[in-house]
């Protein structure tokens, strides 16, 4: 009886230990210091990989930059002229890479041509196991605690039923 409980208690405790890891582990956050004068297509390649549901925020001076979406040959001819979306108010815009594509996203300042300018590609999320490498270590440490949880309480499931 006794033995029973505490493996009750195991799983009970493995299974809120489940309930309290945040629903989603995908939800990262990626600071653009979005300025004059910085290659943009290098921060790419040393930031990524991006995946859909993260979030760009860039940060800029206000009133010295936008953050302007245009489509690619927008991007290629730093042209804002067809933009899809643009902001400059305050100081911060947040962005969610909310679909799997390509964004685009260039300064209508005259930055544009000195690399002020960002192609971002967003993928599909990875499966779980095994982790990504290197981009989002707090995720790949959740999954993998998550994977620990999930591995106590089969195993304290298992030692109960054992019992039966
Ligand atoms: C970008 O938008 C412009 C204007 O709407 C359009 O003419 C052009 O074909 C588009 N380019 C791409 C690559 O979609
Ligand atoms: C940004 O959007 C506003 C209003 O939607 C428009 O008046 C302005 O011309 C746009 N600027 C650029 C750079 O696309
Ligand atoms: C992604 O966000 C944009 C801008 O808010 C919106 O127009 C678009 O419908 C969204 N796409 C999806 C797949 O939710
Ligand atoms: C930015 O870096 C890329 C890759 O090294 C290079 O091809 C491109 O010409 C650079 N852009 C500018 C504006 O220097």
């Amino acid at each position: 009886m006794e033995r029973r409980v505490t493996a009750w208690t195991a799983v009970l405790v493995a299974l809120a230990a489940c309930a309290a890891l945040p629903a989603t582990t995908t939800a990262n956050k990626i600071s653009v210091n979005w300025m004059p004068n910085t290659n943009y297509t290098v921060w790419e390649q040393t930031h990524g990989p991006f995946y859909k549901g993260d979030w760009l925020v860039f940060y800029y001076t206000s009133g010295q930059a936008d953050v302007v979406e245009v489509n690619e040959s927008g991007y290629n001819r730093c042209d804002a002229t067809n933009a899809i979306y643009n902001y400059s108010k305050g100081r911060s815009f947040a962005f969610e890479l909310n679909e799997t594509k390509t964004y685009y996203f260039i300064c209508s300042f005259g930055y544009c041509p000195g690399g002020m300018k960002l192609a971002i590609k967003s993928q599909k999320l990875p499966p779980p196991s095994p982790p990504p490498s290197g981009h989002d270590k707090s995720a790949a440490l959740a999954r993998a605690h998550a994977g620990v949880v999930l591995y106590a309480a089969v195993a304290a499931l298992a030692a109960l039923l054992r019992m039966v």
